[in-house]
């Protein structure tokens, strides 16, 4: 085993932060069920995201707006059975945080207590302040998400890449500053010129991961679905896909149908059998 996976039994939120201080790198994936998330956590990632990208990979929605608390929820329950390491985060889903406080409050604990959340994940920077403050005040530990953020698919006019811009980029700077002001201990930067993540992850004391946002960043995140290719769609420009599970899966189900088709599948190998007595009895017994 790696001895540096072997150092740490569980990952937890002021780990993450020392990480920071030694300059050592973060590791995270999404996970949305049991299988995927035991490979994960055995494989020795450090953090463990029930993304709400989830809607997308799983669920089969066109965005994560109609994904709800509960849907989530139920992920993360099945996620959690599997993670014994890594930190378990969960996304509070659109609509969750943006009327009262206290329902995206109240949220935040029903994924802690009920779905064994180690922390939540929301989109936005200043304008989440508030929020922010009120989950961290609940004990509630707060990764911020800011750049390009889902979430906001149709007030940006679709997934575009943010920060291109001085103006834009300045606003962004802002915002990380006001999450890690308002308690958040990590932030996502989604979607950034490499550039701008080198900047914002330099002035923040709380570790930065990216996705789509370059190396500079502290740690990594991506979607498990796109890291083994087996998403449907043509990946973005920043990911890399490390294996083929879609076109493994194809040859598995075509060889499965044409050996049943064939009369190939089950053989006498894969059937269970009398006993020899069993046998004769019941032949006297019909005959
Ligand atoms: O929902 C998700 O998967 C995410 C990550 C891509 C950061 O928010």
């Amino acid at each position: 085993m790696d001895p540096k996976l072997e150092a740490v039994s569980k990952v937890t939120v002021p780990e993450i932060l020392d990480r920071k201080l030694r300059g050592e790198r973060i590791t995270c994936l999404t996970a949305y069920d049991y299988p995927t998330a035991r490979l994960v956590d055995e494989a020795g990632i450090d953090t463990i995201l029930v993304g709400d990208s989830l809607a997308q990979t799983v669920l089969g929605y066109d965005s994560t707006v109609p994904v709800t608390v509960d849907e989530m929820l139920h992920h993360l329950k099945a996620v959690r059975r599997a993670v014994r390491r890594a930190l378990l985060m969960v996304d509070l889903p659109f609509g969750a945080y943006h009327t009262e406080v206290g329902r995206a409050v109240e949220a935040g604990i029903r994924y802690l207590k009920e779905g064994g959340a180690e922390a939540v994940k929301l989109e936005g920077g200043r304008r989440r302040a508030e929020v922010i403050r009120k989950l961290v005040e609940a004990e509630i530990p707060v990764v911020g998400h800011i750049g390009l953020t889902p979430q906001s698919v149709h007030s940006m006019g679709g997934y575009r890449v943010q920060g291109k811009t001085v103006e834009s980029a300045s606003d962004l700077v802002a915002d990380a500053e006001a999450v890690e002001d308002a308690g958040a201990f990590a932030i996502v930067l989604e979607g950034v010129p490499r550039e701008l993540a080198g900047i914002i992850t330099r002035r923040l004391r709380i570790p930065t991961i990216g996705i789509g946002a370059g190396p500079e960043c502290d740690g990594q995140v991506l979607v498990f679905h796109d890291l083994v290719g087996l998403s449907f769609q043509t990946p973005a420009k920043f990911v890399r896909s490390y294996a083929d599970l879609t076109g493994t899966l194809r040859v598995a189900l075509a060889e499965y149908r044409r050996d049943v088709l064939e009369g190939a599948y089950p053989d006498d190998r894969e059937s269970y059998h009398w006993s020899p007595a069993v046998r004769a009895e019941f032949d006297r017994v019909r005959t």
